[in-house]
């Protein structure tokens, strides 16, 4: 099922990718750092499934950023455009395919945790699945893992303790906490925002845990890293998709930091 797509892109030159990355809203502009690029678009790879959303180019990137080899999913598949989860992680499982052991997943997402500001950088640490949907329903791909995973370190310890490091260092303030899936399209209603501090989450979002169930599935080592590009509904007057966009340009350049030197350690 994968082997179209894995031979066209191993006969374009992604050979032997050590990390991907998967670029949240507004955060594709990192794809641009990577050096002696070998870039795709999703069009034009067979058996891939194609991007709609605007501020997601789709793209795959594949060439050297900080001494790693790299291939960056620019922009991404969410499930609220219509794509079954089996689309949506399609990625992954090519990424697993083409040798690659660690992947990074950002996202844009709306802060939850009272602490957090727009602008904040927060460290994926687990994940609340709200949507009762999950990409591993159907037939297990033996090959790739088992039919019960594991959850119980979805996001690596190393990779946590690596990224506080980093901000350490970087002297760049980077929170941490529970990132909660919503299917949206539509933003959390204030009580849905409510209910979802009391359960534990920090911040809201409509991506990422399908990517991080299926790469832990099939064994990939995951660091999640969500951009908060605001506040959730409640807790600010009012939510808009301009704004998510504008604020993760904003936090780039910090984001960039951050990226570069976990790729390097
Ligand atoms: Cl407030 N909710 C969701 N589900 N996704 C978001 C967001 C909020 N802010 C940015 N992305």
């Amino acid at each position: 099922m994968y082997e179209k797509t894995i031979n066209f892109l191993k006969y374009k030159g992604m050979t032997q990718p050590e990390v991907a990355l998967i670029l949240g809203s507004g955060l594709g502009d990192l794809a641009d750092q990577i050096e002696s690029p070998i870039t795709i678009p999703y069009i034009d790879i067979p058996d891939f499934p194609v991007a709609t959303v605007a501020g997601h180019a789709g793209e795959l990137v594949y060439g050297d950023l900080a001494s790693k080899k790299v291939i960056a999913l620019k922009g991404r598949f969410h499930y609220y455009e219509g794509y079954d989860l089996k689309t949506v992680t399609y990625p992954v499982r090519i990424f697993k395919e083409l040798g690659v052991k660690t992947v990074v997943i950002t996202n844009a997402a709306g802060g939850v945790n009272e602490s957090f500001t727009p602008g904040d950088l927060m460290i994926i640490t687990d994940h609340i699945n709200l949507t009762g949907e999950n990409p591993l329903i159907g037939q297990n791909i033996d090959n790739h893992g088992p039919r019960f995973v594991d959850m119980t370190e979805t996001y690596s310890r190393r990779g946590q303790a690596l990224l506080k490091q980093i901000g350490a260092e970087l002297g760049i303030e980077l929170k941490e906490g529970v990132y909660t899936w919503f299917a949206g399209p539509t933003y959390e209603t204030p009580a849905e925002i409510k209910f979802t501090r009391t359960i534990g989450g920090d911040a809201v979002g409509m991506s990422t845990v399908p990517e991080a169930i299926v790469a832990k599935h099939c064994g990939l080592e995951v660091i999640g890293i969500s951009c908060i590009t605001n506040l959730a509904a409640g807790m600010q007057s009012s939510l808009n998709h301009d704004e998510v966009v504008e604020v993760s340009t904003i936090v780039k350049p910090k984001f960039k930091q951050v990226i570069e030197k976990l790729l390097i350690n």
